[in-house]
């Protein structure tokens, strides 16, 4: 337990297709980029579009800031016309994926295909943020065996020697983007944390299991990002809207570096 609560936050950043110019990326990146030089327990993985990686990964600095991509292809090269393969991604400096986002799931990306890309991404040595997350919450608990499915179904065959890049994002669907119709509560969460942990359990066995970083995603934000971070069990946040206005990314960022798990 000790152990676990020594190791740094983790804070991803999701652009999601925004900013629209590489200008106002830049300038995001850059104002981002000189907060996590004073954060010594944070560690914090932006996300932009494609387009902009190569130019970010320029100035970015190793360490503390890590480059993420939203997305990486299940196969390293060939005729798969628009896709961008983890081994691109990790030549010119990604270190991170986002796999499984809702909001993927949503345009037809099922288990199987996050699976692949899953594997493909984590021997390629990126580190993988896979998300997680049901659609509605029944109220006889149906929700814990639809996420129990999903994380099976896409860390099928994933060997053991992978696992430590490995993150969870758990991103209830309800409570992600401008359509959320609310907020997960951090009691709710630590419950799903734990599930989650048994889940993990079973796949890979304890110590694994525990070790296994394991965010909140959702409309996250400066206020409630402290609740989460404290008393949800959580290792860090995937933030969505509130990490494109720098403000309140900032914000975000120090609260994580301050806060102290139970
Ligand atoms: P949100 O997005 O913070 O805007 O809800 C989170 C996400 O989609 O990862």
């Amino acid at each position: 337990m000790r152990e676990k609560n020594k190791r740094k936050k983790i804070i991803v950043a999701n652009w999601k297709m925004n900013p629209v110019t590489l200008k106002e990326a830049r300038a995001l990146f850059l104002s981002i980029k000189k907060e996590t030089k004073k954060l010594h327990r944070v560690e914090t993985i932006i996300c932009p579009p494609f387009l902009y990686l190569i130019e970010l990964s320029k100035i970015s600095q190793r360490g503390r800031l890590v480059l993420g991509a939203q997305d990486s292809f299940w196969k390293e090269d060939g005729p798969y016309t628009g896709e961008i393969s983890p081994l691109m991604l990790s030549q010119i400096g990604v270190g991170a994926v986002i796999l499984g986002h809702s909001e993927r799931r949503s345009q037809g990306e099922d288990d199987r295909v996050v699976n692949c890309k899953v594997k493909t991404a984590l021997k390629r040595g990126l580190r993988v943020i896979l998300c997680v997350g049901e659609n509605k919450r029944d109220e006889d608990g149906k929700y814990f065996s639809f996420i129990a499915d999903e994380i099976k179904a896409s860390l099928v065959g994933v060997s053991r020697r992978f696992v430590k890049q490995l993150i969870i994002a758990y991103e209830p669907i309800w409570a992600v983007g401008p359509k959320a119709t609310q907020v997960d509560t951090p009691e709710d969460t630590v419950e799903m944390v734990i599930f989650i942990r048994k889940i993990l359990n079973e796949l890979f066995g304890k110590s694994i299991a525990m070790e296994m970083p394991i965010l909140y995603g959702g409309s996250s934000n400066p206020k409630n990002a402290e609740g989460f971070l404290r008393d949800g069990g959580v290792s860090g946040l995937l933030v969505g809207r509130a990490s494109r206005d720098s403000k309140k990314f900032k914000d975000i960022l120090e609260i994580a570096n301050q806060v102290e798990s139970p």
